[in-house]
């Protein structure tokens, strides 16, 4: 069976692209394309696109691209989900299977997309812990503006049906899970976290995570900084211009990532993240109570709307 191996893009639906073209920019990303109906958003590296909107009247999420290695995988997934493989229309070009997860939530398998020559960057800061201090003879100085979001980690996906969806992504996409959260029973699970089933390649504690809701929407997506450093001076800026910020900075203990939550002009939950962990198949699940203050591990307190998520579909 094929298998994704990573988040290529999330997809929005928004009534002003200028606007949330303004608003990524300040969030750290840059136009690697636009038509008279979508936006396309790249980070420093080498994908063509990892943010999409497209124009239309309601704001909600519309879904998520996945990657596969190979033209044969995505036959693969495309012939056990019933549908065809098609050349892809959009900027960056590629093939494509359109899936619609037990959520109703639009699943691209994207494979052959055209790269970009990387954004140059700084090298990520050398920290000087208590114990090795690496760095020596080398000055701090990251220069103040927006964050440098190099590439997607996740994306969080609400919906009713989520024992179907949570066999979707691991029987049909080749998934695993990393960790679970559950609500009174330890049996009634309500949040569950999956990372791309590469064998013994470590990748990201998640790259896709259900959570059950009475609505199916995109909860948030989640884009990786430069450094830490980085992340705090994106903070600033987006502070600065007036953004709407939900949560942060903290740092998650479901994947241990410094975690920083914004909104976009449109009500989506956008995340920066960094210092995340990584896994692979040999990991052994977790799981937790949502009642042992499981979201962070140091943090401001949670904010009120946290929970809020923008409606899909
Ligand atoms: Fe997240």
């Amino acid at each position: 069976m094929g298998r994704v191996t990573g988040i290529a893009y999330v997809r929005y639906q928004a009534p002003d692209l200028d606007r949330m073209e303004r608003f990524l920019i300040d969030f750290g990303l840059s136009r690697s394309g636009r038509t008279s109906s979508a936006l396309y958003m790249r980070g420093t590296g080498a994908d063509h696109h990892i943010h999409i909107t497209e124009l239309g009247d309601e704001p909600r999420g519309l879904g998520l691209g996945l990657r596969v290695e190979s033209r044969e995988d995505l036959e693969e997934i495309a012939a056990a989900a019933k549908v065809r493989v098609e050349e892809s229309s959009e900027p960056g070009g590629g093939v494509r299977a359109i899936l619609r997860d037990p959520n109703d939530m639009r699943v691209d398998i994207v494979h052959g997309q055209r790269t970009l020559e990387p954004v140059p960057v700084r090298a990520p800061l050398v920290i000087n812990d208590s114990v090795t201090a690496p760095r020596r003879g080398e000055l701090q100085r990251p220069v103040r503006g927006p964050s440098h979001v190099a590439r997607m980690e996740h994306a969080v996906l609400a919906g009713p049906n989520f024992e179907a969806a949570s066999s979707f992504y691991q029987n049909l996409l080749g998934m695993k899970v990393s960790d679970r959260i559950y609500a009174g029973d330890p049996s009634s699970h309500i949040v569950v976290f999956l990372h791309c089933g590469l064998g013994r390649v470590h990748t990201d504690h998640h790259t896709v995570a259900l959570m059950k809701s009475p609505t199916s929407a995109i909860d948030h997506s989640a884009f990786v900084t430069l450094d830490w450093d980085d992340l705090m001076l994106g903070h600033e800026h987006l502070e600065r211009a007036g953004h709407h910020h939900e949560w942060g900075v903290g740092r998650h203990i479901m994947g241990s990532e410094i975690f920083d939550y914004w909104r976009d002009p449109f009500g989506n939950k956008v995340e920066h993240c960094v210092d995340g962990d990584m896994v692979n198949d040999d990991h052994v699940p977790g799981l937790a109570s949502i009642e042992d203050d499981i979201l962070s591990i140091w943090s401001p307190p949670i904010s009120k709307t946290f929970g809020e998520i923008t409606k899909c579909r």
